[in-house]
């Protein structure tokens, strides 16, 4: 190489350098000029872009941080830093390119015997949060710790020794029903691949559960087509329970039956869970049915996880704005107790396209200046009360 190239490529690279520590010092300044501003409360010149690329890198560091701590040994279900992004657009290659963050870093812990109500608006995660927790989607990152066992990065085969421990209920149990078997057949199945009980045993052991749920033995021999939808739900919920799990993942189980018989499979859904010891993760629109059934509530918004806490805490004194519009739109029993409507305005979001900051800011009443620019921290305030909200810095 002559010495005129060698030249050129020294000076090629000293501008690179030059260049990145420039860019280095640019990035850094205005790293500093954001936390004044945070300090300030002045955000005119806030850098928008830099806020959310700092926020999702501190998401990582904790969620790196929390990855070797031992699992709650007190619950049943420890899910940590939980995400599950679906990949909207990819390279020719298969790197994505855009992304739906359907759930976005959500943490909780559930004890044996609770229930977890999930609640929220259409879209908001509630679904993709219980099949990912269930491993029906492969989690984009984070921990579910199942008894002690993070199940997270599990192979489907060493999964398929914890999947009957581990159901789900859906929400239509007219689709959720193979046409051509009949009740006997439906519930046989899960007993035999699993081998739950001897075979000669399986007839007795389906008809003590269909008993269990409500069931009328001769129903054995007859197809889910000759079921009113409540009678299909037990059918469901016998199902799941043939092949003795410990917790079920219940998908808006009443929403598509008559109200009457909604009742019916909530209190049926109470005393299964006394006799068997279950754990439910309940996922419901109606916070009435919730506040029922749940000991524990974890309200979602936009794929994240705005409130967490104990059903009493959350009812009688809910933080988040978010929780306050949801709840008072529920009728008070007492006539003497006037609750004030909150009536949210706007429509909700893309989680394809969050809005920056708090994700709640373009429908909360209480929004400030700060919550336009900066994602509040999920905290706990009171003994197990989580919140993610400006209003509590
Ligand atoms: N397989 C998928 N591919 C791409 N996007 C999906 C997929 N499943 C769900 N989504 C999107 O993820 C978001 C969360 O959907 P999800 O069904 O979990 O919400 P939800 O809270 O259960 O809603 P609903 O109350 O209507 O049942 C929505 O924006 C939805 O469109
Ligand atoms: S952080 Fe701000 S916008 Fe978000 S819920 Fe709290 S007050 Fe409302
Ligand atoms: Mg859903």
């Amino acid at each position: 190489m002559d010495n005129e190239n060698k030249n050129k490529r020294i000076s090629s690279s000293e501008e690179k350098e030059i260049a990145e520590k420039e860019a280095l010092e640019l990035r850094l300044k205005k790293e500093s000029a954001n936390e004044a501003a945070i300090a300030s409360g002045d955000f005119t010149d806030f850098d928008d872009e830099l806020e959310a690329e700092r926020e999702e890198a501190l998401k990582e560091q904790v969620a790196l941080n929390d990855k070797d701590i031992e699992p709650d040994k007190d619950a049943i279900l420890e899910v940590r830093h939980l995400k599950k992004y679906f990949v909207l657009k990819k390279t020719i290659l298969g790197k994505p390119i855009s992304s739906l963050r359907a759930v976005d870093d959500v943490s909780f812990i559930v004890k044996p015997g609770e229930t977890l109500g999930i609640v929220g608006e259409s879209g908001c995660g509630k679904t993709t949060m219980g099949r990912t927790v269930l491993k029906l989607y492969q989690p984009t990152s984070g921990q579910v710790f199942f008894e002690g066992v993070d199940v997270a990065g599990m192979k489907e085969k060493e999964m398929r020794a914890l999947r009957t421990k581990m159901q789900i209920v859906f929400q239509d149990p007219y689709s959720s029903l193979p046409p051509r078997s009949t009740v006997g057949d439906i519930l046989a199945e899960p007993v035999k691949v699993h081998n739950i009980v001897p075979k000669n045993e399986v007839k007795d052991y389906v008809l003590e559960l269909m008993e269990s749920c409500g069931l009328r033995d001769y129903y054995y021999e007859r197809y889910p087509h000759e079921f009113s939808g409540g009678q299909r739900q037990r059918i469901c919920i016998a199902r799941a329970l043939a092949v003795k799990p410990k917790f079920i993942v219940c998908d808006e189980p009443v929403s598509a039956l008559d109200v009457s018989i909604q009742a019916q499979i909530i209190n049926l859904l109470k005393k299964l869970q006394i006799e068997r010891g279950l754990t439910y993760m309940f996922i419901s629109h109606d916070l009435s049915v919730v506040k029922y059934i749940s000991d524990k509530i974890g309200i979602m918004y936009l794929g994240s996880m705005v409130e967490f806490g104990k059903k009493q805490d959350i009812f009688s004194n809910p933080l988040h704005p978010y929780t306050e519009a949801l709840f008072s739109a529920v009728p008070n029993p007492n006539p003497d107790e006037k609750t004030e409507r909150i009536v949210l305005t706007g429509d909700i979001p893309s989680p394809a396209n969050p809005p920056k900051g708090c994700k709640f800011h373009t429908r909360c009443p209480k929004c400030m200046e700060i919550c336009k620019h900066v994602a509040p921290e999920y905290k706990e305030h009171e003994d197990g009360h989580f919140c993610a909200c400006h209003l509590y810095d």
